[in-house]
């Protein structure tokens, strides 16, 4: 944990002994799997390297009709970040910020992840973040199962694009839509999974340490054990 005095000193992650015992569960264990959208851009022509064929996935995003969110929000929030990064973030869908900005995390959840991520030696540029679902749930809800599964083709082929060594899902929804642990947050985080070529960690959502800040520490630690193991990786 060799990061952790310098996430104390920063003032982000005051210790706290207190495990977090609520838990957040996912409505979306049993989501259908949505069709895919088409034409898949991973197969046009022209397209060959990572950030090309990343910008002809996110051009097809923002035509998206597969489900009811793109006509209740003004923005497509695709993601962004390094089309080649080692690292990719999933969060749970746009905000109000986010939807007005059409950028994810940039409103108080991102300026806290932006912390964290700082805390933890990381550039957000050197990083690419994105949400289950790329259209803002009215009133934030918590995005329906029929949403995720249709905006699932989307995260998948993300994620096949980038091809990253770390995928960290932040909070409940990210982890049970890659992973389907079944577990509630609180018992999947902090511990490795696998998917693809990707190892996958769960944490808590940064909106969630923002209503208990009992919850920094776990997250803290969660992402010293991300630094390390991106550390691994990148010493390959
Ligand atoms: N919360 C999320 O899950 N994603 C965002 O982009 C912003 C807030």
């Amino acid at each position: 944990m060799g990061h952790l005095p310098a996430g104390r000193q920063l003032g982000l992650f005051p210790g706290s002994q207190h495990e977090p015992t609520s838990q957040v569960t996912s409505p979306i264990l049993h989501a259908e799997p949505a069709e895919p959208p088409s034409p898949d851009p991973a197969d046009q022509q022209g397209a060959t390297g990572k950030p090309e064929l990343l910008n002809a996935l996110a051009d097809s995003a923002r035509d998206c009709r597969a489900c009811s969110l793109r006509a209740g929000c003004r923005s497509v929030v695709f993601g962004e970040g390094d089309p080649c990064a080692r690292l990719v973030l999933v969060g749970e869908g746009p905000g109000q910020v986010e939807d007005e900005l059409a950028r994810p995390f940039v409103g108080p959840a991102g300026q806290l992840l932006d912390r964290i991520l700082a805390a933890a030696d990381f550039r957000r540029q050197d990083v690419f973040i994105t949400n289950v679902v790329m259209c803002r749930p009215p009133g934030n809800r918590v995005p329906l199962p029929g949403e995720v599964a249709a905006c699932r083709p989307w995260l998948d082929r993300k994620l096949a694009i980038i091809r990253p060594r770390i995928i960290v899902c932040l909070g409940a929804l990210a982890i049970q839509t890659l992973i389907e642990t079944g577990l509630p947050v609180g018992r999947a985080r902090g511990r490795w999974f696998e998917r693809d070529d990707s190892f996958v960690l769960a944490t808590y959502h940064p909106a969630a340490i923002l209503r208990d800040p009992g919850k920094r520490r776990p997250v803290w630690e969660d992402f010293c054990r991300v630094r390390s193991r991106y550390l691994e990786s990148t010493a390959r």
